[in-house]
């Protein structure tokens, strides 16, 4: 008997005539089948009684507003388009879904909708549809805190083993945060130091020049730490901070940064500072008294025998100076008989911008020209990469139709963010308010030596 095709032969998204679809959805798509990565049937799911013509126009109009439009390739995307208008509540959507994807057998079934539709849409797929091996895509967020998230995954673990589920974290799919995990492995000058004895902090800056764009409703339900924390910042800790897989197998990935994760010390609210901008509270849909933070900087600890006394700080906000996240890995500064000087704190680290744009450098101390041996600060940059042109939810959507879930968050590193969270998230203090295009209440919480700030790269 031939093996089964490991590739999705049908994908099939609901929340179709959605926002995310809108945004993002579509270009990805029409990016898939520019590369060849896609030629399967796409079935669009939603309540919006279109047809199929509207809603290929709806998918012309997103291209043309958010990705590159581009006759010919639009032209064969359009082919393999079909629309599916239903009630995800009513069996008559998924039967008409079962028909659509007839003779399927791995479709992958992507869920761009609100997170308490998941478990409808899943129960929805594998009762009526009961496809032998369905992938399953779940946008973010995993649920709202540790409980939450444990009765999510438990209910969906009713239809979908944890293998076949496929959780989006898009920091995940970020070139320059696969980068890092290269660097860090193919650079031995760089194993033998990545750890307590060496390095004296982590900071990782997620800076947003912009403000909550209209989205107050669904920030209000989040915040902060919700919304960006639990997941891409802890995600990316992980890949910083994690042990070397012991292989390049998918599973093996995901073993070392959900061992990572279980390592941080819960939170304490002595361990945060939160913020929230002069104006939010006038945004559509945010309370007139709400103390939902739009900024918070974080101490974490890593209780490991690498980690252990070296505070990772980790600072995120709207409507600060400049959009670009960065992370700083500070060396202990060494005072040495040899120098005229002490060393200064933070003249030794590595730089890692993970957007927009991708740069890996190095902070170093040269000698000034001089009898004296006094030095001056240089930063060598070993890489630096315009935006990265594909999408990270082109790779992570090509990678679960492909079955690989190495970027994905599995369920126990989801759970493990949670429980480090969960202590400060009912925190009902009023937020800092800082003005707009100000670095907040970064004062208030410092990592030794200062914040490093994003400048504009030169
Ligand atoms: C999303 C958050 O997950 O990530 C947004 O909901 C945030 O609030 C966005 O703006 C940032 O992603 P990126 O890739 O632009 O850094």
């Amino acid at each position: 008997m031939a093996p089964e095709p490991l590739q999705s032969d049908a994908m099939v998204f609901f929340g179709a005539s959605g926002d995310l679809a809108y945004k993002k959805i579509f270009p990805t798509l029409q990016s898939m089948v520019r590369r060849g990565r896609l030629n399967v049937p796409i079935i669009g799911v939603a309540n919006t009684p279109w047809t199929l013509e509207q809603f290929r126009a709806r998918a012309k109009e997103s291209i043309q507003t958010h990705g590159k439009f581009d006759d010919a390739v639009f032209a064969k995307l359009s082919t393999l388009l079909q629309y599916i208008a239903g009630d995800y509540t009513d069996p008559a959507t998924f039967k008409q879904l079962c028909t659509a994807i007839d003779g399927a057998k791995r479709p992958l079934f992507y869920l761009a909708i609100p997170p308490s539709l998941f478990a409808t849409v899943a129960k929805g797929i594998a009762t009526v549809c009961q496809p032998e091996h369905a992938r399953l895509v779940l946008e973010k967020p995993f649920g709202r805190d540790l409980g939450s998230a444990k009765v999510l995954n438990h209910t969906l673990h009713q239809w979908f083993p944890e293998p076949s589920i496929f959780r989006i974290d898009h920091y995940l799919g970020k070139e320059p945060v696969q980068n890092l995990i290269y660097f860090r492995f193919a650079n031995p000058f760089l194993l033998a130091g990545w750890n307590h004895r060496h390095i004296e902090s982590v900071q990782i800056t997620m800076a947003e020049a912009f403000d909550v764009k209209g989205r107050g409703k669904f920030y209000e339900e989040v915040g902060a730490i919700r919304d960006v924390v639990q997941n891409h910042m802890l995600q990316t800790v992980a890949c910083l901070a994690m042990d070397c897989p012991h292989d390049n197998s998918h599973e093996a990935l995901r073993d070392a940064r959900g061992e990572l994760l279980q390592k941080i010390r819960p939170l304490n609210t002595q361990s945060v500072v939160r913020g929230q901008y002069r104006g939010y509270k006038q945004e559509p849909g945010v309370a007139a008294d709400s103390r939902v933070e739009t900024f918070a900087a974080i101490r974490f600890d890593i209780d490991n025998e690498r980690w252990t006394g070296v505070p990772f700080f980790v600072r995120v906000g709207k409507c600060l100076p400049i959009t670009a996240t960065e992370v700083i890995v500070r060396f202990q500064p060494i005072a040495h008989p040899v120098l005229d000087e002490a060393q200064l704190p933070g003249a030794n680290y590595f730089r890692f911008r993970l957007g927009p744009e991708e740069v890996i450098a190095i902070g170093t101390r040269v000698k000034k020209p001089g009898e004296r041996m006094v030095g001056e600060s240089a930063e060598l940059v070993a890489h630096h990469q315009p935006p990265d042109e594909m999408e990270p939810y082109e790779r992570l959507l090509g990678d679960a139709a492909m079955g690989d879930a190495t970027l994905f968050a599995r369920e126990d590193s989801v759970e493990a963010a949670w429980r480090i969270v969960n202590p400060i998230l009912n925190d009902k203090s009023v937020p800092i308010e800082y003005e707009p295009g100000t670095w907040g209440p970064s004062d208030r919480l410092t990592p030794p030596g200062g914040w490093q700030n994003p400048e504009i790269e030169k």
